[in-house]
Parts: structure tokens; sequence; C-alpha cells
């Protein structure tokens, strides 16, 4: 189930569960300061199908990346795919994972057969992000990174959840922040050096799922309606009163959205398209 590969001398470890289709796994990317671990809460719902949780470079067990860059986890979530003979996946990526993701749609359009942004978007960083970011840069060079993820987490959440589920928020938090401080700032680069993507949502070739939550801080339910129609085929799924962190929110509609539009992809393939 947890396996590991080496490309261009770095450890890359992912997760491979359920049952082979034949045709394309659903490939889940988590997003900054996580892990695989991130989508246990939606596994058992998402078990009839064949899932590839992959560990970022930096992140959980797999070594820091060559270089930072979202286009270097691209190449990551590549290797996993070459690794294992599959020409396609149904990629599906939570916040910065959805930023490799569109990435990884830009390197390889050939190898989607369908793209799902969790809690993500195909914008750059204004300049107020990258300085946020910048700081957070400093924080973690001044042997700060358990007070960068403490302040990280709790705003992920909306207020209602975060208040009665601290539980939930404090084990996400614990969990960041065993995460190493070269992984972190290297995603933080990567973020602030990444391009607009909303060309590779107009070329994929493929169809295009859109989870977002109506009070998620990080972005705007506004960013999501100017991009919804983009893809040539696309879909979104608006979840009440949810922040950024639907995985943990609610699990069960986000793992049915996701198995949906996954049926819908295979569907696609099974036509020959
Ligand atoms: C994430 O959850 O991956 C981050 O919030 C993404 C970001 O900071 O843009």
């Amino acid at each position: 189930m947890k396996h590991s590969l080496l490309a261009n001398g770095r450890r890359i470890v992912y997760y491979d569960t359920g049952h082979e289709n034949g045709k394309a796994p659903l490939v889940l990317l988590h997003g900054f300061c996580e892990d695989a671990s991130v989508w246990n809460t939606i596994l058992s719902q998402l078990k009839p199908i064949r899932i590839i949780r992959i560990d970022l470079p930096g992140f959980g067990g797999s070594d820091l990346p060559l270089a930072p860059g979202m286009e270097v986890y691209a190449e990551a979530v590549c290797a996993v795919l070459n690794e294992l003979g599959l020409t396609r996946c149904v990629l599906a990526g939570h916040s910065m994972g959805g930023y490799t993701a569109l990435a990884f749609g830009h390197k390889y359009p050939e190898r989607l057969a369908g793209l799902a942004l969790i809690h993500s978007h195909p914008f750059e960083d204004n300049l107020e992000r990258k300085e946020n970011r910048r700081r957070g840069i400093e924080m973690l060079r001044d042997g700060k990174k358990d007070l960068y993820v403490a302040q990280l987490f709790p705003g992920l959440f909306a207020p209602g959840f975060a208040r009665d589920h601290p539980e939930v928020v404090d084990a996400l938090i614990r969990q960041g922040q065993k995460q190493t401080d070269a992984g972190i700032v290297a995603a933080l680069e990567g973020m602030i050096d990444r391009r607009d993507h909303r060309d590779t949502l107009e070329a994929v070739p493929c169809p295009v799922l859109f989870v977002y939550g109506e009070l998620d801080s990080i972005i705007p339910e506004t960013w999501i309606s100017e991009v919804v129609n983009l893809p040539v085929i696309a879909g979104a799924c608006r979840l009440g009163g949810v922040g950024h962190m639907g995985m943990f929110e609610a699990p069960g509609v986000l793992a049915e959205s996701l198995l949906r539009f996954y049926g819908f992809c295979l569907e696609r393939i099974a036509a020959g398209m």
C-alpha cells in the first residue's frame, strides 16, 4: 500500500489502494503543510476505485524537491504514473495540490482524463500574498516553524467548524509541525513563483471539476465564477458553510462529488474520448 520510488535521486512516497479498473486511477494531491494523510477522511467512501495519494516533494515521507516549483511537484506526479505504467489519471488537488495539478495539466495534458480543483484556483499570487509568503519564509528561517504552522491552520476552517472541532484543527497543526522547515520554505517559494494557469484551464482536453467552499478565506467564490466557464467541459460543487478544508468540514459531500466526477470521466474513456 505504501510505496516509494527514486526520481533524480530523490525519494517520492505514494500510497496505492483500491481496485484496478484498467483505465485511470484517481490521484489525490494534498495542500500546503500537509501530506497524503489529509485524504484519510474520505478514503473509505472512495474505496471502490483505485486511489493513488502522493506525498509531494518535501512533505510526508518524500525528499525535498531538487528546486522549488509547482512544475517540480508535477514532475514527481508524472514519475509516479510512469512507475506504475499508467498513461492517464483523474487528477484531484487540494489548494496547493490544485496548483500542482494545473502545472501537470500544462506540462502533460495528454495524461489527464479529468482534473478536479478542490478549494483551488488558477490565478498567480498577487503582491500581498507574495509578501505574506516572504514573511512566512523569514519566520521559518528564524526557527519559528511551530508558531507559523499554529497560526496557519485555524483560519482555513469555517469559524463554526473550528469552534466546534478544535481537535481536528489541533491534529492538523501537529501534523503540519512535523513537516520540515526546508519543505515548507520550498513550497512557499514555489507558490510565489507560480504562473497564472487560466490558459491551461482553457486548453486541457478533459472535464474539470471545481469544488469550493462558501466560507473559504483563501479563495473568494467570485474567483471560481470567473474561471468556471474556461474549460470546454466543467462542473462545480459549492460546499455551503464550508471554508477551505472540505475533506474535514464536509467529507461526505466532497467524496460524493469526486465519485460522480470520476464516474463521468470513466464513461468518457469507455466512449473512446
Ligand atoms: C493550501 O492550502 O495549499 C494553501 O492555502 C494554498 C495557498 O496558500 O495559496
